[in-house]
């Protein structure tokens, strides 16, 4: 359902016909200059080869022709991979990534570690196009 719907805020990264790796996201509804990175993972064969990195870059590059200019995600502050994956996905695009606040570990109904909220931006505007309101 969700590649379904989300098709354009979505992408699959593929060895020959094997899906190895996918980033799913969407426009917030209220800020459609912005996209939330719901879920990225890369089969873990393929981890520390850049295809994390591919996947971020050709989502922001498809979406800044559409208006889009900062991205948001959710990281668990113990996940390495990928702490590091959204802020190097900032110095390649020569801008910077805030905090946003944080889901703390009490506010999920069960087990789960606190969630920080992460926002990258503002990605370059594409030549002539203006952001999304
Ligand atoms: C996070 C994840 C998607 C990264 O995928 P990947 O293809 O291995 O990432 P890349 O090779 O593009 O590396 C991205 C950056 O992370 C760094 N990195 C990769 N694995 C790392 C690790 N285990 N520890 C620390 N840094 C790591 C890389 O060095 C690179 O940073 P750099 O550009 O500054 O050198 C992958 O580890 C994964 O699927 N994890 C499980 C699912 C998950 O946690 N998803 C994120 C939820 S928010």
């Amino acid at each position: 359902m969700w590649c379904h719907d989300f098709a354009g805020t979505s992408a699959v990264a593929r060895v020959g016909n094997d899906v190895v790796g996918f980033v799913i996201g969407y426009l917030r509804p209220t800020r459609p200059d912005t996209v939330v990175v719901w879920q990225i993972a890369v089969d873990a064969s393929q981890r520390g080869r850049g295809t994390a990195g591919e996947l971020l870059d050709a989502l922001v590059g498809r979406l800044i022709e559409q208006g889009v200019r900062h991205l948001e995600t959710t990281i668990t502050p113990d996940n390495a991979a990928s702490n590091a994956l959204f802020a190097a996905l900032a110095r390649r695009w020569g801008t910077t990534m805030d905090t946003a606040g944080t889901f703390d570990a009490g506010e999920f109904p069960d087990e789960h570690e606190s969630e920080v909220r992460f926002r990258i931006g503002p990605f370059p505007a594409a030549p002539g196009v203006r952001a999304a309101s």
